[in-house]
């Protein structure tokens, strides 16, 4: 009888494990992960790069993938090979890619999508990164963003021996070199009655850069979205060369005559600019700027420039969102302005600020668009992804607000298996939280519970895909999500993200409080007893001081990953030092008592939960000696724990191989504490 009985409850496992097993972090490491589609000014083709990585081969295979708009969820491959990147209409029928030739050189060439051909237009004896093109009549001016050695201090003959007098001296995760980003220009001419064919008629490229001290795009995530030219002008931004790069976040909006190479700053604001723009014509030049010195999550204000009389106008002052990029555009109805971006309430979502009448129009209101590509036509191709799906593509209609599919990412994964809540923080205010399901959820059974808490800590968990910190794996493991934005996170107005400051441990560690209140008070499917917290970065300081307060005796386990120990060491030891300036008010010295009343360490002694700890050597933000630090605090103590070094990934664990080693501990981790009796 026993033996019968444990026979069916093996077969009822497996059926069960056969189902929900199906999708996991492996699924998720292997699902495509493309880049935005662009579409041509026609609007009937978008191209984009598509790269899938296999744990059967241990590699990556890639390429440029066409879409074609009269054909639904197709994608043919058009240009195959790992170093193929940055597709860029030229015609309708025509774009320009940069092909990596070895560890140092790049091509550019221009692939003709009639004739499925394509031709070598100029070698780049440097690595490029992404290029940009833009028309005056039969001339094209194409834009592309290289390094430049020329400024390098340090002698190639000794690589691994650094010698510094002022910051930055690491960044993010490499050491300084003295090398800098450099925007470089070619002029293609388009003569003959042969629709693709574009002569070079400049033999080398020209650093627009040379000479100013300046560095277009900013590191260390600058990209093509820190410049925008026409023919004849440049736009772009950079870190202000008279301020410390370091302790300020300043950066400068600065316009370059192209015929004159003439330098011109338009921007005044102490804080980051950001997302520049010129209108095709040149009339007209936007930007997003922040104007609080040193803080890098201010609201982002949307600022224009009229060249022609240098007139600027502050548009949609009153909105109570920071977007994170804007694009011209025209809505069909003909009224021009802008497309914007922003975090807006666990979701990305897309706006447009109308530039007659200063009204903005709420557009999309679900899942989370990451790029906007306009085209001749009325409607939009838009790129965006969910928890349940990676990046896919629709056209969108901004009078109808309606959106028909024209590339999806399917992984079988259901919009039922989450929704959203609201509940009760602090200073009355409602707190937003995702929960996450597994696909084979059982209202009548009861699931441990993960905490997900996010990094920033000015950020949120947006309804968007991404492969760290999926909800869907966890949930797919066994577990119910629930996502926390606390205050301190983005979408939910400035005067929300602003009031973390000088409060990291305080209103932050309540809203989680009472998040956990919440779920295990509401939610019927929850088992209270059996729940774990999980966070990075500023997630990771939340889950070493919950180590130290009450809350933490409620969860079974923690995991923290590159997170802190010590506010006063790591920030003495961070790269980006005007970060904790802002969040602390001022320097460790200056403003000590703050490091001090929100510091994990001072509060070991109340350390008492298992927890895993994970920190990767390249994460110069926050070093690894955090992390060694609260493991040993763990060990000095006898509290079960383990610790996961990454040797050779910075802040963010991006390596496949790696990753699913990080999901193979983190969820063993949690799953073996949430089963312990
Ligand atoms: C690896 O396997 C994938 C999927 O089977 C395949 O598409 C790809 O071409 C393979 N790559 C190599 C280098 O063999
Ligand atoms: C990635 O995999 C999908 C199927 O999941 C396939 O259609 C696509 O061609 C692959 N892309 C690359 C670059 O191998
Ligand atoms: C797009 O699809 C249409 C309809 O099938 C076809 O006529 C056209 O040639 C396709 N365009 C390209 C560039 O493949
Ligand atoms: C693309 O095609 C449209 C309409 O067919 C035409 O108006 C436009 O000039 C073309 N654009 C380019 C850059 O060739
Ligand atoms: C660039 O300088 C030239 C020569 O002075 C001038 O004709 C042109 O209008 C300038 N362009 C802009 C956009 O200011």
């Amino acid at each position: 009888m026993l033996f019968i009985s444990k026979f069916c409850f093996l077969v009822a496992m497996t059926i069960v494990s056969l189902t929900t097993a199906s999708f996991d972090a492996k699924g998720m490491l292997e699902a495509p992960r493309r880049s935005s589609v662009s579409s041509n000014f026609q609007g009937d083709l978008g191209v984009f790069v598509e790269s899938n990585y296999s744990f059967a081969n241990h590699s990556f295979s890639s390429g440029i993938y066409l879409v074609n708009s009269s054909i639904k969820n197709h994608q043919e491959l058009l240009v195959p090979g790992r170093g193929a990147k940055s597709p860029r209409w030229i015609t309708n029928h025509s774009f320009l890619y940069v092909k990596d030739n070895s560890a140092s050189g790049s091509s550019i060439v221009v692939f003709d999508v009639d004739h499925r051909s394509e031709s070598v237009l100029y070698d780049h004896d440097v690595l490029i990164s992404e290029l940009s093109v833009v028309k005056d009549s039969n001339r094209y001016r194409v834009i592309f963003t290289s390094l430049d050695s020329s400024g390098r201090y340090e002698p190639l003959t000794q690589p691994n021996v650094h010698v510094y007098d002022s910051l930055f001296v690491r960044h993010w995760d490499h050491w300084k070199t003295g090398e800098r980003n450099s925007l470089y220009s070619i002029i293609l001419e388009h003569h003959s009655e042969i629709a693709h064919t574009f002569q070079l008629t400049t033999p080398t490229a020209i650093d627009l850069l040379q000479g100013t001290g300046l560095e277009c795009p900013i590191e260390p995530f600058g990209d093509s979205t820190d410049f925008d030219a026409t023919f004849n002008e440049l736009v772009f931004v950079a870190k202000d060369p008279k301020s410390n790069p370091a302790t300020q976040t300043r950066t400068v909006v600065y316009l370059l005559n192209l015929t004159t190479m003439k330098l011109k700053s338009l921007s005044a604001a102490m804080g980051a600019c950001s997302s520049p723009i010129i209108s095709e014509d040149g009339s007209k030049i936007g930007w997003l700027e922040m104007r609080t010195p040193q803080y890098e999550s201010d609201q982002n204000q949307v600022m224009i420039y009229y060249p022609k009389n240098g007139k600027k106008q502050h548009v949609a002052q009153d909105w109570d969102r920071s977007p994170a990029s804007i694009h011209w555009g025209t809505l069909p109805s003909g009224e021009t302005g802008l497309y914007a971006i922003a975090d807006d309430e666990g979701r990305r979502n897309l706006f447009f600020i109308s530039t007659e009448n200063n009204q903005v129009i709420s557009l999309t209101k679900d899942e989370s668009v990451l790029s906007v590509s306009s085209s001749e036509g009325p409607k939009l191709w838009l790129s965006k992804s969910s928890f349940i799906s990676p990046k896919y593509f629709v056209l969108y209609d901004p009078s109808t607000k309606e959106e028909e599919p024209l590339l999806d990412a399917n992984l079988g994964l259901s919009k039922s298996s989450y929704e959203e809540v609201w509940y009760p923080g602090t200073n009355g205010h409602k707190i937003h939280g995702w929960i996450v399901r597994p696909e084979s959820f059982d209202a009548t059974k009861r699931y441990p519970l993960a905490i997900f808490i996010h990094g920033g800590p000015q950020g949120s968990w947006t309804d968007s895909w991404s492969t760290r910190w999926n909800p869907a794996v966890f949930a797919n493991s066994g577990f119910i999500v629930f996502t926390i934005d606390p205050v301190g996170s983005t979408g939910y107005g400035q005067q929300f993200t602003d009031d973390i400051a000088l409060n990291w441990g305080g209103r932050p560690y309540h809203d989680i409080v009472r998040g956990v209140d919440y779920i295990t008070g509401q939610i019927p499917y929850v088992d209270g007893s059996r729940m774990v917290a999980l966070g990075a970065s500023y997630g990771g300081y939340m889950i070493n001081w919950i180590q130290g307060h009450p809350l933490g005796n409620r969860f079974r386990a923690l995991v923290s990953h590159d997170g802190v120990f010590n506010t006063v060491n790591t920030f003495y030891s961070t790269d980006e030092l005007y970060f904790p300036m802002h969040d602390f008010g001022g320097t460790p010295w200056e403003n000590r008592a703050t490091y001090e009343r929100w510091n994990p360490s001072n509060f070991v002694e109340n350390w008492a939960t298992p927890q895993l700890v994970i920190h990767s050597s390249k994460d110069y933000r926050l070093t690894e000696s955090e992390g060694i630090s609260t493991f040993n605090a763990l060990q000095y103590k006898k509290i079960p724990s383990k610790l996961l070094v990454f040797e050779d990934e910075n802040h963010w664990v991006l390596k496949p191989e790696n990753s699913l080693r990080w999901h193979h501990e983190v969820l063993s981790w949690i799953t073996q504490h949430v089963n312990d009796n």
